[in-house]
């Protein structure tokens, strides 16, 4: 870059490298999508579809960033976990965070386009994402992170079911169907489901009840701070190639963990 008296402007600029060694977790969630889902009109509760369209979204991420080693998604949004090692933009904070969400946005709407050439987007209400990145020091907080997002999958698609069930099936409006659900627990919109809507509940899609967890299915053999540079080279490559699994799984207890312990 040429010099000039204007360079001083760039003593302005602030980057914030995260911490190293600890597990980055990139978090993307598409923007308004409640007026999204309706303005394309999504099957309630769940549109499959449009699921899958997130699901194509997550794949190309993953293709494109090895250092993605696990990540999990329901409704709108995706959880993208970075190995702990990872140096992807020196870990700078800001080219992760808008890498991510521009990415996602792009997949999705490409994604979109394939699956949808019935449906095709208005300029004026476009797919887009935002993405935040969250550091975790120890591999308990990130078996925890992602517990919690799965029981969130969990808490809002009962939720969700019960509610559009009472409301497409059982005739309320929507103000009843909210104020019927008021102060229930889980038993409670299990019953209703099945004895109003003889739904079991247990036999509804594991991919609407669990998520989405796709995962790189590589063994790492030796400690990676001990590989040299050409070593690292080619473990990128086997990530790179790796195969990647899509599963709708627990992530809470530890099986899913203790059969891949590459992933710590
Ligand atoms: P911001 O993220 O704050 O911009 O708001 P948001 O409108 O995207 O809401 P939020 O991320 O909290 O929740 C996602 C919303 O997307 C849900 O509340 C639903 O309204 C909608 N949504 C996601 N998946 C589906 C689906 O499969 N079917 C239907 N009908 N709606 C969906
Ligand atoms: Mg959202």
């Amino acid at each position: 870059m040429a010099n000039s008296r204007f360079e001083y402007v760039k003593q302005f600029e602030r980057e914030n490298f995260l911490l190293p060694d600890t597990y980055i977790v990139i978090r993307v969630d598409g923007k308004g999508f409640h007026k999204f889902s309706e303005k394309y009109e999504f099957e309630k509760p769940n549109d499959e579809r449009a699921l899958k369209v997130m699901n194509q979204a997550a794949l190309k991420m993953m293709e494109s960033f090895p250092d993605i080693t696990v990540t999990y998604g329901d409704s709108d949004e995706y959880s993208f976990l970075l190995q702990k090692k990872c140096n992807l933009f020196e870990r700078r904070e800001m080219k992760l965070v808008s890498t991510f969400a521009s990415h996602m946005s792009v997949y999705y709407m490409y994604a979109w386009n394939k699956e949808f050439p019935q449906k095709p987007l208005d300029p004026s209400r476009l797919p887009t994402f935002d993405a935040r990145a969250v550091q975790y020091p120890t591999f308990r907080h990130v078996r925890d992170y992602f517990s919690w997002r799965q029981v969130d999958c969990h808490i809002n698609n009962l939720y969700n079911t019960t509610f559009w069930n009472l409301v497409i099936r059982g005739g309320l409006t929507g103000k009843e169907a909210e104020n019927r659900l008021i102060g229930t627990v889980s038993s409670d919109k299990n019953e209703i489901l099945f004895k109003e809507f003889g739904i079991n509940y247990n036999n509804e899609p594991e991919i609407y009840k669990k998520g989405t967890v796709m995962v790189r299915d590589y063994v790492s053999s030796r400690e990676e701070q001990e590989l040299s540079e050409r070593q690292l080279q080619r473990l990128e490559k086997q990530r790179r190639k790796a195969n990647i699994s899509t599963l709708h799984v627990d992530i809470i207890k530890d099986d899913f963990w203790n059969e891949r312990p590459w992933l710590e």
